[in-house]
């Protein structure tokens, strides 16, 4: 019969792979501990509109790339392409706006876009979405950047590039959306989506991807010329307050993101040797949002790393070793048997164990112990069993030695104590 595959796009992460994931994700939970940000857990499908209304209706993602169908009932779902705009109404709907303080969460796990897959970009990926609601002080701007730039260092990623730009508030945006119209329709050569765009939602001309169009763009008017004063001195409070912690930046005037709820600052973090799809990260300040969707005038900053490119430049040695543990060999109904107890006993006691329950050869036995990665072997005969004894093997070594049945336990933790350096 034909095998059936995976969905183009999606792709299963399996072992030793997962492992890598693990380990990422578990140092982002305890950089986002340090920061105190927790985290929101939400469900892969949303009401249509949330997104239309977040994201806007003119970005690639509502018009073209989201997974939207009618369920039974007749309501239209769509199952999430980013987390921002859903942290957004779990936080309303929750009642989590109330009482004083930053609100701070983080959330992990897959979006959905149905975007052309490459190198890079997948129609099911995942994200670490960092999401901080209620202050617009340009210290929580600095905060979220510094723990995305602490994660990603403590994640062994040296060498990537920060892209920030200021996007200004809803004023400088309208000042800035009558010169750039002004100035899109004194050029022509424009794509098919961009002469629509000019006329309903003109920044987003800025994000074409087309050639021509970028070309055409590079004599564009700069927002950056169109900021007001509250948000040139909070741009430059946070370009400050980044260079005090050693955030090196490098200002990119024409960066606007791909979603329209962004106000002030946006930033990108970008990595060679990913090819075309080089953001590793973006995020930025959504004022607006929460008020869009139905809440509080209140103002909010995040950003989400994209895990599956992230994984591409992980550097090998920074990911933590696997526990490599114990393999019981057992050879004979009565070793087997007693083996059953004894690697039970040892995961009782936090020691990584595993056994085989089929009558193999003790060679058969030492190359799959080889093949698990197993750091020792313990060698169980009928004729050890007899003599209370076990053989204990170091696989890196080779050396062996005979432990009293009855001290196996102690023995085993001594050594993995040791290994791990406690
Ligand atoms: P975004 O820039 O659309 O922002 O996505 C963030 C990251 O997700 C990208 O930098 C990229 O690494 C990854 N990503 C996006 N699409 C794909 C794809 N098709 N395949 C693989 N990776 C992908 C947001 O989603 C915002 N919600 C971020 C944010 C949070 N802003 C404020 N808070």
């Amino acid at each position: 019969m034909a095998l059936i595959r995976a969905v183009r796009g999606m792709k299963d992460i399996l072992p030793p792979e997962s492992g890598r994931w693990q380990w990422v994700e578990q140092v982002a939970r305890e950089v986002f501990a340090l920061y105190g940000y927790r985290e929101m857990r939400l469900p892969l499908l949303e009401r249509t509109e949330l997104f239309a209304r977040s994201i806007g209706a003119d970005t690639d993602i509502v018009a073209k790339e989201m997974y939207t169908f009618t369920d039974r009932r007749g309501d239209s779902l769509t199952l999430r392409p980013e987390a921002t705009a859903q942290v957004v109404r779990a936080f309303l709907e929750n009642h989590l706006e109330k009482g004083a303080g930053v609100k701070k969460y983080f959330l992990i796990g897959p979006m959905f876009r149905y975007e052309r897959p490459q190198k890079g970009r997948y129609r099911q990926f995942h994200q670490i979405n960092c999401e901080a609601l209620g202050s617009d002080a340009p210290e929580l701007d600095a905060e979220v950047i510094l723990l995305l730039w602490d994660l990603l260092s403590r994640l062994g990623l040296k060498t990537l590039t920060l892209l920030i730009n200021s996007l200004g508030c809803p004023a400088c945006q309208v000042e800035f959306r009558d010169k750039l119209k002004a100035f899109l329709f004194s050029r022509e050569g424009w794509c098919p989506d961009c002469l629509r765009r000019r006329e309903v939602n003109p920044l987003r001309v800025l994000d074409c991807k087309s050639q021509r169009c970028r070309e055409l763009m590079q004599q564009a008017p700069l927002l950056r010329d169109c900021l007001c004063q509250a948000c040139r001195r909070h741009y430059a409070r946070t370009l400050e307050l980044l260079s005090r912690f050693g955030v090196e930046v490098v200002e990119q005037p024409r960066l606007v993101r791909g979603l329209d709820y962004y106000t002030r600052t946006a930033f990108e973090v970008t990595a060679t040797g990913l090819g075309a799809q080089d953001a590793v990260a973006g995020g930025g300040r959504y004022n607006g949002l929460v008020r869009d969707l139905g809440g509080p005038d209140m103002p909010g900053i995040g950003f989400a790393i994209g895990e599956d490119r992230l994984m591409e430049i992980l550097p090998a040695e920074a990911v933590r070793e696997e526990e490599r543990g114990i393999f019981l060999a057992a050879l004979g109904p009565a070793a087997r048997e007693k083996g059953l107890d004894l690697v039970q006993e040892w995961r009782r006691q936090g020691l990584v164990a595993q056994m085989d329950y089929e009558d193999r050869s003790l060679k058969a036995q030492m190359s799959l112990a080889d093949r698990l990665g197993a750091k020792w072997v313990v060698i169980l005969g009928d004729r050890e069993l007899a003599g209370g004894q076990a053989v204990l093997r170091d696989m890196d070594t080779g050396s062996q030695e005979s432990v009293p049945l009855g001290e196996l336990n102690i023995v085993l933790k001594h050594k993995s104590a040791i290994k791990e350096g406690n």
